[in-house]
């Protein structure tokens, strides 16, 4: 591989500085561990301030521990959970909702990686009937695994008919900032605003080092969940280090600022491949992914220069991500290798 970054993931981006620095400031003596520390409580308060005051907060190491708190959080091991067949807990945490939470997924084929009430519906009958597992809690992922965006009304469409039968909404906020800047609206307005009742919030793919939230809309839903975060081996000593990496990224608006960037790069890199003739766009680059179907044979020269994964082998298809650090350069450098390997 010739060239430094690539297109692999948001998540092959480096630390933002001001990140770094964060941690660096963090560094200083000794304070409480587990949370009992300042920094931790400043940053929860912050969390109060861009996502509303009733929500309650949790730092958690990553993104699948992230997730498996929400669904532990909101259900018994004789739930169903419904989701998308693209989401994350389906399909890239290796069993660890199913084995942790004991719930049985419910997984939505879908061609965008969005799902509507419509085809939830299918899946809401049993209520009551003891040989079938109860849905209890409808997951979503925003953006999308496939980089689409649900609108705000997409959203509050499905929290309000979820709750209408009892049940809760979760949404997997990876990529929450990407979502947030693509709809060019506040972190609030996409979640809680529109119904959301527990949210995984993203850090690392936007900047951190480590370091993802648990959110819930209020301390009711978040009763038990110090015990759960224990015994999912998520609860950090040093709190201070995640709780600084995310106090950084909520103040003067940092989250903005690297999701807008790395949403810019997808849209010029989406440019340059519309003036292609080969490559064949399989979603609408909403956020900061770019799907695509190149010629058979042509992606292990792509690969020797810029380092990005095959979505769908059979199809031929990749995914491009961007990221707060991708440069300008970078995406001129990769369009004239598209343009040479596949035209
Ligand atoms: C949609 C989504 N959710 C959650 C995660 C978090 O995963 P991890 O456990 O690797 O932090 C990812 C990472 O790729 C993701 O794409």
């Amino acid at each position: 591989m010739k060239h430094i970054r690539g297109f692999a993931s948001d998540n092959n981006a480096s630390v933002h500085p001001k990140v770094m620095e964060a941690l660096v400031n963090a560094n200083d003596g000794h304070a409480i561990g587990y949370g009992g520390d300042k920094i931790t409580e400043r940053t929860q308060q912050l969390f109060k301030k861009v996502f509303g005051k009733e929500v309650e907060t949790f730092f958690v190491y990553n993104g699948t521990g992230a997730n498996v708190i929400s669904i532990q959080a909101l259900t018994h091991s004789f739930n169903a959970v419904v989701c998308a067949h693209t989401a994350h807990i389906n399909v890239d945490e290796c069993g660890a909702p199913e084995k942790l939470s004991g719930c049985k997924l419910l997984p939505i084929t879908t061609n965008n990686g969005k799902i509507t009430v419509e085809q939830i519906s299918q899946y809401m009958h049993g209520f009551g009937f003891e040989h079938h597992a109860q849905p209890k809690l409808i997951s979503i992922t925003q953006a999308t695994e496939l980089g689409t965006v649900y609108t705000i009304d997409e959203v509050r469409t499905i929290a309000d008919y979820v709750h209408g039968l009892g049940l809760y909404l979760h949404l997997d906020g990876a990529r929450l900032a990407n979502a947030a800047v693509a709809l060019d609206c506040s972190l609030a307005d996409i979640t809680f605003n529109a119904g959301v009742d527990v949210l995984s919030f993203g850090g690392t793919k936007n900047g951190l080092m480590f370091g993802e939230a648990v959110v819930f809309a209020n301390a009711q839903l978040a009763d038990n969940v110090k015990y759960i975060r224990k015994q999912s081996t998520q609860l950090h000593s040093k709190m201070r280090y995640t709780a600084a990496q995310f106090e950084a990224l909520l103040t003067n608006d940092l989250w903005k600022e690297n999701a807008s960037h790395a949403n810019i790069m997808a849209r010029k890199l989406e440019t340059g491949i519309r003036q292609l003739n080969n490559v064949k766009l399989t979603q609408p680059v909403d956020s900061n992914g770019i799907f695509a179907i190149v010629p058979k044979g042509t992606i292990a020269k792509l690969q020797e220069e810029y380092f990005f994964y095959i979505w769908d082998e059979s199809r031929s298809e990749v995914r491009w991500m961007t990221s707060f650090d991708t440069q300008e350069e970078d995406i001129e450098g990769f369009l004239e290798v598209l343009k040479r390997e596949v035209g």
